[in-house]
């Protein structure tokens, strides 16, 4: 977990205990104080702006990502999980050990797809290959200079590694990827 979402965790621990206190406080000198009530439904309320502000760090599949050849999909579908799957090893603090598993996971099964994308545009001769192959290369370059950084900064490498590889592929994905679908599938590629 790094430092800032420690701080958010703690500063909310912080915030629902003084919360808790004045309500006990306020019931004990009047039940009938309308403040107190109004205590009493921020508290019920914090775990539902909680959780609505953890969902939007979590990606969704959604169709319009596809680019209308099912392995393909399939591929792009299982990185936006491991992407998720990185996001919760690093708010439920499960430990370094865990964040590193989540991310060389995650950046294993990266260059894994970008190979198998770069063997079919190879196979049929996409125009536009090397451009694409270039992208998914600078990629992988920049995600092993984060990591080079993370003996010195461990919390900050892996909170920029994780926030480059969630927009660059989701980007990637809905972008560059899908400018060779007309290309392969017309290939017969599927
Ligand atoms: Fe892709
Ligand atoms: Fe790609």
């Amino acid at each position: 977990m790094n430092n800032n979402a420690r701080m958010f965790g703690f500063g909310l621990a912080l915030l629902i205990l003084t919360l808790i206190v004045a309500v006990i406080l306020g019931l004990m000198a009047g039940p009938t104080n309308p403040i107190t009530w109004l205590l009493v439904a921020v508290l019920v309320l914090i775990p539902f702006v909680h959780r609505k502000l953890s969902s939007t760090r979590y990606f969704k599949w959604k169709e319009e990502y596809s680019v209308g050849i099912a392995s393909i999909d399939s591929q792009h579908k299982k990185l936006i999980h491991l992407i998720n799957q990185l996001q919760t090893a690093i708010d439920y603090s499960t430990g370094e050990i865990f964040e590193r598993e989540a991310l060389n996971e995650l950046v294993e099964y990266t260059i894994t797809h970008f190979r198998y994308e770069e063997k079919l545009m190879r196979e049929n001769e996409y125009p536009e290959y090397e451009a694409h192959q270039a992208q998914h290369n600078a990629m992988v370059d920049k995600v092993n200079l984060v990591l080079e950084e993370y003996a010195e900064d461990a919390d900050e490498a892996m909170t920029t590694a994780v926030d480059y590889l969630k927009t660059w592929l989701i980007e990637h994905i809905n972008g560059t990827d899908k400018q060779y679908s007309e290309f392969l599938i017309s290939k017969g590629v599927n």
